[in-house]
């Protein structure tokens, strides 16, 4: 299934380095729905995965490629998606599960050809806006059993199912807080490596400025989603968007990259880079 073509207010994206925007990668469709289950398979069907260029991503090769991540808890679902199963050659299987770009907007941003989104098998992450766990699901398998995901969530609604979602998710620690006030989480949190932001709030650049300055290590990467709606409804996606990269660049990020999550999410763009980064070394002569 092809995904639908939508008009939207956002710009393709791209380098601020002005280099290019990576190269093709597998659509994702809407069809994830249902009971979860085996794929492939069936009447001596085998199903194949390959790793995506992100380093713990997949692609489920089938009738249409689709992103998919390796379960840490095989067997189960979280949000009825499917699950994908790979027999190795010593007879032992490993599960994937199908990762929907409509449902999750780091998914939109891999299949939007970003680059890099820093979070990676071993690293430690924290994300903001966990909501009920969809995406951080999927980083808990990206990041896997060496990795850790901090996930912050100030809906107490969305945080149940975060928290039961992380009750079989060893390397996920859900926190009901708000993340405008990192100081009440501070005994919670180590330093990570990556921030992961996705509040949709207008101040949601000061709050993830906030947050890296109580957890992110200096020479640490951001990712954040950026909804031009819930900041400025009456200005052009591209110039919120432009907006908002010089609001983090006064605050000592240095963002790399930018990609649309068209046609996955209208009017969202999502940007990537650095944080206190280290001067570069001048070649000595
Ligand atoms: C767009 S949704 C996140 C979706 C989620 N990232 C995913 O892909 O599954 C935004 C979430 O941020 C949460 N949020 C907004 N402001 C917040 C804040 N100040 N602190 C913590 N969570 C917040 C909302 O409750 C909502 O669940």
């Amino acid at each position: 299934m092809r995904p639908p073509a939508r008009g939207g207010r956002g710009g393709r994206g791209g380098r601020f380095d002005g280099g290019g925007r990576g190269g093709r990668t597998p659509r994702g469709g809407r069809g994830d729905g249902g009971r979860g289950g085996r794929f492939g398979m069936k009447g001596g069907s085998k199903a194949v995965v390959v790793p995506h260029k992100h380093a713990g991503v997949f692609i489920s090769k089938s009738k249409e490629d689709a992103l998919c991540t390796k379960n840490m808890v095989p067997g189960e679902s979280v949000y009825a998606e499917k699950r994908v199963s790979v027999q190795n050659d010593d007879g032992t299987k490993v599960e994937y599960r199908l990762w929907n770009p409509f449902r999750s907007k780091l998914a939109a941003a891999v299949l939007g050809g970003i680059d890099n989104i820093w979070i990676a098998p071993g690293t430690r992450v924290l994300y903001l806006g966990a909501a009920s766990g969809t995406t951080v699901s999927h980083v808990s398998d990206i990041v896997g059993p060496d990795g850790l995901v901090y996930a912050v969530e100030f809906s107490h609604r969305s945080g149940r199912d975060l928290v039961n979602m992380a009750k079989k998710r060893t390397n996920v620690i859900p926190i009901i807080e708000d993340a405008r006030h990192p100081a009440r989480y501070r005994m919670l949190v180590g330093m990570v490596d990556v921030i992961f932001s996705d509040v949709a709030q207008p101040d949601q650049a000061r709050i993830l400025a906030l947050n890296a300055s109580y957890f992110l290590k200096n020479g640490g990467h951001f990712v954040i989603s950026i909804k031009a709606n819930c900041i400025d409804s009456t200005l052009p996606a591209e110039a919120v968007f432009a907006a908002e990269v010089e609001k983090l660049k006064a605050d000592q990020f240095k963002p790399a990259e930018q990609v649309t999550l068209e046609p996955y999410e209208r009017d969202h763009a999502c940007v990537v880079g650095g944080y206190r980064m280290p001067k570069k070394q001048k070649a000595t002569s």
